[in-house]
C-alpha cells in the first residue's frame, strides 16, 4: 500500500476468536487499576465468543491512535468510544505503536448482543490477543507462549477485569494465590493441566431468564463492596473457596465442586442484597430455577449445579455424560421459565483461536 508521497506504508493484520468465561469463585470488589480484592477461578467457555479482526497501518504523520470500528458490520458509537478510550490508555504504556498509525477493528459476537450474556470478557480478550499479536508482528520479535498470554491477560484485565481469565483454555485463576506458581493480581494463569478430565468436557447451559440490561452495572457493584459490612469476611471466604475448589478441580470431586460453586453464586447475590443501597439482580425465574435444580439433584443424584453472574441468568453446570437426562429436565421444567424459551448451550472450551 502507498501513501500520498508514493512510499509504501507498513500494514499488519490479524484476527482472534475469544470466548467468554464463567466464574466459579467470583471476583467481586477491586482496588487500584482493576486489581482484584480476592482470587477468582473460572471455566473458559466456547460458544459465547467474540471474533475480532484488526489491521494496523503505519502513519508517521500522526501521534495519536486512529481508529475505525465496526460491530457486526455496522458503526456503533457507544462501543467505539469505549474502545477509543481503552486504546488511548494502552498507547501510553503498553502499545506505543498505536500512536503512529490507524487501527481498523471489525468485531462480532457469536451470541446476540441483547441476549443477557456479558460480552465484555470475550470482546476485550479478543482485542487484547489481537493487539499483542500485532505488537510482535510489527517489532519482528518473538516471546514465549507463557509471556504472550500473560501480557494478553494484563491488557484484557485493564479493558474489563474478568476478561483476563478468557485467554486460557479450560480454566483459569486470577489473583495471587500461594499454591499456584506465577499467579498474580495483574494477570490470570491457566489451570488446564491441573483440572481433572471430567471438567474438560463440562457443559454450561445458560438459561436466559431476562435479556434486559442490568439495573446496577458490575463496576457500580464492585464499588459498593467498599462499604459493605461483610466485605472482609467475604474476602477470607473467597480465598478458602479458591483453595478447596482447586483441589476439587484437580481430583474431579463433583460434590465439592458443586457445593463451592453454588455457595459462591449465592454469596455474590447476597452481597448485592446487603450493599448500601441494596439491590437485587435475581428475578423470580432465577429463584425458581435454583429450587428446581436442587430438587432434581436430590431426586436423581445427577451432579447438576448452578451458578449466576452479576445478573438474573442461570448457568447450569454438569458432566457431559448426563447430557440426555439433564436435557430432558431442562426442556420440560426449565425452558418455560426462560425469556422466549432462550437457552445458550455452551461448554468448557479450548480458549482463544487465531482466525486470521
Ligand atoms: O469483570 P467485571 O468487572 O465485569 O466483573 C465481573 C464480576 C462477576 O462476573 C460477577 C464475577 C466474575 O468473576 O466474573
Amino acid at each position: 500500500m502507498s501513501n500520498s508521497t508514493g512510499q509504501r506504508k507498513n500494514s499488519f493484520s490479524t484476527g482472534w476468536q475469544c470466548p467468554s468465561n464463567i466464574a466459579l469463585v467470583k471476583y467481586w470488589g477491586k482496588h487500584g487499576n482493576q486489581l482484584p480484592n480476592n482470587p477468582s477461578v473460572s471455566f473458559t467457555l466456547s460458544e459465547a465468543a467474540t471474533r475480532t479482526f484488526v489491521t494496523w497501518e503505519e502513519d508517521l504523520n500522526t501521534d495519536s491512535p486512529g481508529l475505525s470500528f465496526l460491530f457486526d458490520g455496522k458503526e456503533n458509537r457507544a462501543f467505539e468510544s469505549r474502545i477509543r478510550k481503552f486504546l488511548d490508555a494502552m498507547s501510553v504504556e503498553h502499545f506505543p505503536f498505536l500512536k503512529f498509525g490507524h487501527l481498523s477493528i471489525e468485531t462480532s459476537n457469536s451470541f446476540p448482543h441483547s441476549s443477557g450474556i456479558a460480552s465484555s470478557a470475550s470482546a476485550m480478550s479478543a482485542l487484547s490477543m489481537a493487539l499483542c499479536d500485532l505488537e510482535l508482528m510489527i517489532s519482528g520479535k518473538s516471546v514465549s507462549d507463557v509471556l504472550f498470554h500473560r501480557k494478553a491477560s494484563v491488557i484484557s484485565r485493564l479493558g474489563s477485569g474478568s476478561a483476563c481469565r478468557s485467554v486460557y483454555p479450560v480454566a483459569a485463576i486470577w489473583g495471587q494465590f500461594a499454591e499456584v506458581p506465577g499467579s498474580s493480581d495483574e494477570w490470570a494463569t491457566g489451570l488446564e493441566s491441573g483440572v481433572h478430565k471430567v471438567f474438560h468436557t463440562f457443559h454450561d447451559d445458560i438459561l436466559i431468564i431476562s435479556p434486559e440490561e442490568k439495573s446496577v452495572s458490575s463496576s457500580a457493584g464492585h464499588g459498593l463492596m467498599e462499604n459493605n459490612p461483610y466485605a472482609p469476611a467475604r474476602y477470607v471466604q473467597a480465598r478458602a473457596h479458591t483453595g478447596k475448589l482447586l483441589t476439587a478441580l484437580r481430583e474431579g470431586d463433583l460434590k465439592a465442586f458443586g457445593k463451592i460453586t453454588e455457595d459462591e453464586a449465592l454469596t455474590l447475590h447476597a452481597l448485592m442484597m446487603c450493599s448500601d443501597p441494596s439491590y437485587i439482580l435475581m428475578k423470580e425465574g432465577s429463584l425458581s430455577v435454583i429450587n428446581l435444580v436442587r430438587r432434581f439433584r436430590s431426586d436423581t443424584d445427577i451432579p447438576l449445579y448452578f451458578t449466576l453472574d452479576a445478573g438474573p441468568n442461570v448457568h447450569l453446570l454438569y458432566p457431559e455424560e448426563f447430557e440426555e437426562p439433564v436435557g430432558q429436565f431442562i426442556s420440560s421444567e426449565l425452558r418455560p421459565l426462560c425469556h422466549e424459551g432462550r437457552i445458550i448451550r455452551d461448554r468448557v472450551g479450548p480458549g482463544p483461536q487465531k482466525i486470521a
